[in-house]
C-alpha cells in the first residue's frame, strides 16, 4: 500500500518509515501538515499516518483536508496524549483509527492489515456493483441464477436476428422486460418498440389498433388511423397476451407474418412493413391448439424462437439480488437513506413462494420501503401473507377436490394444525398466531373434530 507519514519529528518519521518499508509498503514522508497535503494532492496515497500535534496544523486539520481531497484515503492519527476526547473527535471526523505514542509496532501492523482487508472489501463491493449496474443498463434485467443466465444468453444470441420470438412464463416473470431487453440489444434499438396488449381490446378495436383503418371504415372511424404495425416499422412489435387473440385476428396476423404486408381496416392497399415480432403469453398454447382456440400455423410462425421464463420459485437464487436491487432502487426513488432488511424480514422474503413472481417481489419491497419507519425494514412492513402463512404452504397448498366450502374447511384445518405444531399445542399461542380468539379456536377444533 502507499503510505504517507506526516510528522514534524524527524526521528519518529524515519523509524516508522523504516519499519513500513520492511513490510513492503511504498512509503513517503512529509515534515509538516501543509507538505503532506500537497503531496497527497499530487500522488497516489492509500493511507496517511499523521502526528496529532504539529506546529503548522493539527492532525485533525490534516485529516479533514485529506478526506476532502479524497475520501478513500484512510487516515490514522498518532497522538502522544491518548485522551478519549481526541479519539472521539478523530473518529467522528472520519479517521480510520488512532494510535498512541510510543507506537506499538505490532499494533500498527494489525491496524494496517485491517485497513487492507477493508479496502479490499470496499473495492470488491464496488466492482460487483459496477458489474451489476452494467448488467442493469444492458438489459434492465436482473438475475444471477443459472436458469436466467441461460435465458439471457439465448436472448442476447437471437437479438441481432429478425427472428420472431415467443416468450412464455407465468404472470410477473418478466416477459415484457425481456422483450424490451431483446429490442434494445438488437440493431433495431433506435427504432420504436411498440406494445399491444391483445387481451385489453375488443375484436374490432384490436384489428384497427394493429393494422390501422381508413376514414369511415366503421362507425366511429372518423379519421384515418395508422396502426401499430406501421408505427413499429423497422422496429419491434410486442404482442402481449397473444393467447387472447380472437380467431379472426389470428387469421389476419398469420397473413401479415407470411407476407410482411398489412392492410388497413377498410382499405384495399397493401403496405410493406418491416417488423420484428415478439409475442408473449402465460396461456398454454398447445392445449388451446388442441381445443381449436389457437391456430397451429400461427403458433409455428410465432414460435420460431421460444424462450421460457421460469417462475421465481424455480430460480430462488435470483431472490437475494432482486431484493437488494429493488431495495436500492426504491430507497433512492423515495428519497430515503440507504435501507436494510432486518434479519427476520430478510428470512421471510427469502422463504416466500412468490406466486406473483418478480412483480410481487418488486411490489412487496416498494411497499415495505414506503412503510418502514427508519432505515430498517422489519417483518411488520411486509404484507400479512409473509407473516401469517407458513411460507412453504403458500406455494404447495394443493387444489383439493370438492365444493368451495370443503376446500376452505380443509384450508382452515391446515392452518390450525400448523399453528398448533408451531406452538407445541398451546392453544392460546396458536390462536394468537392465527389472529383469532382462543374461544374461536376451540370452537373450530370442536367443529372439525381436531385435537390439539
Ligand atoms: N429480471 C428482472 N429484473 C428486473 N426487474 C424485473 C425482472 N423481471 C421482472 N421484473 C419486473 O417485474 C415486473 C413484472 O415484469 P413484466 O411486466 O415484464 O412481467 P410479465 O411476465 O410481462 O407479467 P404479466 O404476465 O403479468 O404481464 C416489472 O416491474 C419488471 O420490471
Ligand atoms: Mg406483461
Amino acid at each position: 500500500m502507499n503510505i504517507l507519514i506526516i510528522d514534524d519529528e524527524k526521528a519518529q518519521r524515519n523509524s516508522l518509515a523504516g519499519f513500513l518499508r520492511k513490510q513492503k509498503h511504498a512509503v513517503s514522508t512529509a515534515a509538516s501538515g501543509t507538505d503532506g497535503i500537497a503531496y497527497a494532492e499530487k500522488n497516489l496515497v492509500d493511507i496517511v499516518l499523521t502526528d496529532y500535534r504539529m506546529p503548522d496544523m493539527s492532525g485533525m486539520d490534516v485529516l479533514k483536508n485529506v478526506k476532502a481531497l479524497n475520501p478513500d484515503i484512510d487516515v490514522v492519527l498518532i497522538t502522544a496524549y491518548g485522551t478519549i476526547e481526541t479519539a472521539v473527535e478523530a473518529m467522528r471526523a472520519g479517521a480510520f483509527d488512532y494510535l498512541t505514542k510510543p507506537i506499538d509496532l505490532d499494533e500498527l501492523e494489525i491496524l494496517l492489515e485491517k485497513i487492507q482487508e477493508r479496502r479490499y472489501l470496499v473495492s470488491e463491493n464496488k466492482r460487483l456493483r459496477e458489474q451489476l449496474a452494467g448488467r442493469y443498463r444492458l438489459h434492465n434485467f436482473i438475475y444471477q441464477s443459472q436458469a436466467m443466465a441461460q435465458v439471457a444468453a439465448r436472448a442476447t444470441r437471437i437479438a441481432s436476428s429478425r427472428a420472431t420470438v415467443l416468450i412464455r412464463g407465468e404472470s410477473g416473470t418478466g416477459k415484457e422486460i425481456l422483450a424490451k431487453a431483446i429490442h434494445f440489444a438488437s440493431p433495431r434499438k433506435d427504432r420504436p418498440m411498440v406494445a399491444v396488449n391483445c387481451a385489453a381490446l375488443s375484436d374490432t378495436l384490436l384489428e384497427s389498433e394493429l393494422f390501422g383503418h381508413e376514414k369511415g371504415s366503421f362507425t366511429g372511424a372518423d379519421r384515418q388511423r395508422i396502426g401499430r404495425f406501421e408505427q413499429a416499422d423497422r422496429g419491434t412489435l410486442f404482442l402481449d397476451e397473444v393467447g387472447d387473440l380472437p380467431a379472426a385476428t389470428q387469421v389476419k396476423l398469420l397473413r401479415v407474418l407470411q407476407e410482411r404486408k398489412i392492410e388497413r381496416v377498410g382499405g384495399n392497399r397493401s403496405i410493406d412493413v418491416d417488423v420484428r415480432l415478439i409475442s408473449a403469453t402465460n396461456r398454454p398454447l398447445e392445449t388451446m391448439i388442441k381445443k381449436g382456440t389457437f391456430r397451429e400455423d400461427l403458433f409455428f410462425r410465432m414460435n420460431v424462437v421460444a424462450i421460457d421464463l421460469p417462475p421465481l420459485r424455480d430460480r430462488r437464487d435470483d431472490i437475494p439480488l432482486l431484493l437488494d436491487s429493488f431495495l436500492t432502487k426504491f430507497s433512492e426513488e423515495n428519497g430515503r437513506e440507504p435501507m436494510q432488511f432486518s434479519k427476520e424480514a430478510h428470512d421471510l422474503l427469502m422463504k416466500y413462494g412468490y406466486p406473483g413472481n418478480i412483480r410481487e417481489l418488486e411490489n412487496t419491497v416498494e411497499q415495505a420501503v414506503v412503510l418502514a419507519r427508519g432505515c430498517m425494514i422489519s417483518t411488520m412492513d411486509l404484507p400479512s401473507a409473509f407473516r401469517e402463512l407458513p411460507v412453504e404452504n403458500v406455494q404447495t397448498f394443493p387444489i383439493l377436490e370438492g365444493t368451495f366450502a370443503e376446500k376452505t374447511a380443509a384450508f382452515e384445518q391446515g392452518l390450525i394444525r400448523q399453528a398448533l405444531e408451531k406452538t407445541n399445542g398451546v392453544q392460546r399461542r396458536a390462536a394468537n398466531l392465527l389472529g383469532m380468539t382462543e374461544r374461536h379456536l376451540r370452537y373450530k377444533l370442536q367443529k372439525y373434530n381436531m385435537k390439539s
